[in-house]
């Protein structure tokens, strides 16, 4: 029997410098459940249009439930000289069950077996993620829980903007990822469509009933065109953009806590556990976890960026570039897998000190409410923004506080301010003042935590 799927059309045996190149077989091994699911699931659809006989069809069943049995029994197994996973598990079905195994291939091209299984795969691995994700949104809320009324700093440019609830700056990265949960799904729901039936590009010259065969494999439609299909790997690009972005917002996070944690900052500390130290600098205590997490940011968008470069030139049809999706695809889900994890337990451990955020919350990024006061006194919002811009300059002047200010000093910059205005113009406040279901109101906030452990709860 000729050593390859295609060997019959040719002479001689491969040239090992060019065969080895493409052998897909150390990281498609990846694909082994999905290759058998999809294969007897076409042995069903082959039987059901009258292709094979009975005999055959119970033969390869039996032949293929043993391979999975012994792959999942004993992973290490699936392995061997095979160009690719799909050569595999055909060469131990022959093994096992000789012609029946033969006829299995018929009608179907590894073009659109290598899309059914990486449709598969992702439809069976996205939920792990979005799991993984739900871990960090869990720690998130947590620490947004325990921040009970603990005001800090909000920053735009980096520089302190307005107070805001600690809760509320939690929740903010709980926002994002949310969304990156909805996104994984709409990948996982994109990768959800039936392929078999394209052939190698013009569709199976047999009589196959694709709906049944979809239904069968729980897809939730057939797709629409067998040249596309042949080509189309947009689901995986859906997939490598949407966990790209996850790992973007996760680097994000880092970043915020490495500079939180830092002695400039000092709003949080990481537990021991979550850092490590230097082999000179006895005094260090290093975020490593969260700098990785956003290094590895850096590798998932070069995924999304390579295969993109690697679809762009291809023209209509199977071409063997598209071998190149599996390792990006896969190291981009062990990548964003891996900095959940990370991240969950970094953020699960961090100890507040309110006491730092607090007092970093008050002074002179209360203007805004200075002006909001002015304004509630009747003052255009320009003329106030111009007024308390011109008491912000006086106090940096002074080398003092809007805090220290007494009643008079406050009126000499404008005979609006009256008694109220020093217990108005608080960090606290500002946050109760703030009136949008959006916003950083207390209320407001509660609110959004409740939802929030609702939909973690809905799981
Ligand atoms: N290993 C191949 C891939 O990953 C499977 C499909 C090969 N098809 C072909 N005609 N060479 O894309």
């Amino acid at each position: 029997m000729s050593q390859h799927l295609w060997s019959g059309r040719f002479d001689a045996a491969p040239d090992p410098a060019a065969f080895d190149f493409g052998i897909s077989f150390s990281f498609d091994r990846r694909l082994f459940e999905d290759d058998v699911t999809g294969s007897l699931a076409w042995a069903e659809a082959l039987t059901a249009a009258g292709v094979l006989t009975a005999e055959d069809a119970s033969a390869i069943q039996r032949g293929l439930a043993e391979i999975l049995e012994h792959g999942r029994r004993e992973p290490n197994w699936v392995n061997g000289p095979d160009e690719d996973v799909h050569s595999f598990v055909e060469r131990q079905l022959v093994a096992r069950i000789g012609d029946a195994g033969r006829r299995l291939h018929t009608g179907r091209s590894r073009n659109e077996q290598v899309s059914v299984d990486l449709r598969l795969y992702l439809r069976r691995r996205i939920p792990l993620l979005q799991q993984a994700l739900r871990g960090v949104v869990g720690a998130l809320a947590d620490q947004a829980g325990r921040a009970g009324g603990a005001l800090m700093p909000s920053y735009t440019h980096m520089r302190r903007a307005m107070p805001v609830l600690v809760s509320h700056y939690f929740l903010s990265h709980a926002a994002a990822l949310r969304r990156d949960h909805e996104r994984l799904a709409q990948a996982r729901e994109e990768a959800n469509a039936l392929p078999l039936g394209s052939g190698a590009i013009a569709g199976t010259g047999y009589p196959i009933d694709t709906a049944a065969l979809a239904a069968r494999l729980g897809f939730d439609r057939v797709v629409a065109n067998s040249m596309d299909t042949s080509s189309d790997r947009d689901f995986a690009a859906t997939f490598l953009y949407a966990s790209t972005l996850a790992m973007v917002h996760l680097s994000r996070i880092a970043e915020d806590i490495i500079l939180f944690t830092s002695e400039e900052f000092g709003f949080f500390e990481l537990a021991d556990s979550s850092a490590t130290g230097s082999s000179m600098m006895p005094q260090k205590k290093n975020p490593d976890p969260l700098e990785l997490v956003r290094g590895k940011a850096g590798r998932a968008i070069g995924h999304l960026t390579g295969f993109l470069v690697i679809m762009k030139g291809l023209p209509t049809g199977y071409n063997k570039d598209l071998q190149e999706d599996k390792e990006p695809l896969f190291d981009a889900e062990d990548t964003l897998a891996v900095s959940t994890a990370a991240t969950a337990s970094v953020i699960a451990k961090l100890t507040l000190n309110p006491a730092r955020t607090g007092r970093a919350a008050s002074g002179l990024l209360l203007a805004t409410d200075v002006a909001d006061y002015l304004v509630s006194r009747g003052m255009p919002f320009r003329q106030a923004h111009e007024v308390v811009g011109a008491m912000v300059r006086q106090l940096l002047a002074d080398g003092r506080d809007i805090e220290a200010l007494s009643v008079a000093e406050w009126q000499a910059f404008s005979p609006l301010f009256a008694d109220d205005v020093k217990t108005r113009v608080t960090a606290l406040a500002s946050v109760q003042a703030r009136r949008t279901p959006q916003s950083t109101n207390p209320d407001a906030v509660q609110a959004r935590l409740q939802e929030l452990r609702g939909w973690l709860d809905s799981y």
